[in-house]
């Protein structure tokens, strides 16, 4: 296990690694409440389509630990308003709000008073995290069969052990190649405007002891023209019913010049990534965040005062530039519906 992004605390607050903060500093916080759990999301302390899952739903039970003793229809009507405030934290990863549907489900099928419903939601957020522990466990061994020994991956963002209850998505196939001694080299965009490559992954592989090479993310259709890139790897925020799905912005770039240089392009993600209620990805709400991080960096004005500056969070990579779908329940192609496979 390279590193616990999670967990809870020892007097039950959801203890997280500020993830603003690395690589320059390892700072833990203890959340003690949903709102604080809120703004953590929101501030991407903690981040990424699985972890943002977890946190909402681990988010649910602090908020709500206070008012246990309350009668069933106050508890359950504050547990609506949370699941609420959480849902609307970020609008793109259906992870956040399939996790708090599952804790819905939890707390509307369980009989009793607040009490009985708080400990049963406490088992299920603690659920939600250990299973999707193991379902990056799953996306690594089906990942590692479409990555070849010595193979020089190319990735983007962060999708590993600091975005997920586990060891990642796209980089879980990365982490069990090395574990069972095989080579693998890994590209790493850095991923502006927010850095997740050069300050999250970059940090996780070089602590893994992983072979990888940081690079700007203009210089990855040169080095797919050179060659030097056998299969990319990305993770997903929300994979609709035909495959289109939603990413770091970023990656719909990379699924094209891969494309056009024949280089395999898969995409990694648990099974609650996708929304088969989404036809395409058209349809798929795209975070747009401040300005600022695009004109400021560290602090410093890289831009003009008054420069306007776009920045959508993610974009939308049309299906037929993916290979192949590395899920939990193996490799997959669309399209998807709730049943499958
Ligand atoms: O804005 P972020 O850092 O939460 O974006 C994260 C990504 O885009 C990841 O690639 C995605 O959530 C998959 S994480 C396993």
């Amino acid at each position: 296990m390279p590193i616990q992004a999670i967990s809870w605390s020892p007097s039950g607050a959801v203890r997280i690694i500020d993830q603003r903060a690395l690589p320059e500093a390892e700072i833990t916080r203890d959340l003690e409440s949903a709102e604080s759990v809120a703004e953590a999301i929101r501030q991407l302390q903690v981040r990424g389509a699985p972890l943002i899952g977890i946190a909402a739903a681990m988010g649910l039970v602090v908020g709500t630990r206070d008012i246990r003793t309350a009668p069933r229809s106050e508890f359950l009507a504050r547990v609506a308003e949370l699941s609420d405030l959480l849902a609307n934290t970020r609008p793109t990863a259906i992870n956040l709000r399939w996790a708090l549907h599952r804790m819905a489900g939890v707390a509307q099928s369980t009989l009793g008073d607040g009490a009985v419903v708080w400990e049963r939601l406490h088992a299920e957020a603690t659920a939600i995290w250990e299973d999707d522990r193991a379902m990056c466990r799953r996306i690594g061994e089906h990942g590692l069969t479409i990555l070849p020994d010595g193979a020089n991956v190319l990735t983007h963002c962060n999708t590993g052990a600091l975005a997920t209850g586990g060891i990642g998505t796209a980089l879980a196939p990365i982490y069990l190649a090395h574990e069972q001694g095989r080579k693998v080299h890994v590209y790493v965009d850095e991923t502006r405007p927010l850095l997740q490559g050069s300050r999250l992954t970059m940090w996780e592989l070089v602590h893994a002891g992983i072979p990888c090479t940081l690079i700007t993310d203009a210089a990855a259709a040169t080095l797919m023209r050179q060659a030097k890139v056998d299969v990319v790897l990305v993770g997903a925020d929300r994979i609709c019913a035909n495959g289109d799905f939603a990413n770091k912005i970023g990656t719909y770039g990379l699924a094209v010049v891969a494309r056009h240089h024949g280089v395999p392009f898969y995409c990694a993600a648990p099974w609650s990534t996708v929304d088969s209620s989404l036809p395409d990805g058209d349809l798929i709400p795209i975070e747009q965040r401040a300005p600022g991080e695009v004109t400021v960096m560290a602090g410093r004005p890289i831009a003009p005062e008054g420069a306007a500056a776009l920045n959508p969070a993610f974009d939308v990579t049309p299906a037929r530039y993916v290979t192949g779908f590395i899920t939990d329940r193996g490799l997959v192609q669309p399209p998807f519906s709730e049943s499958d496979p």
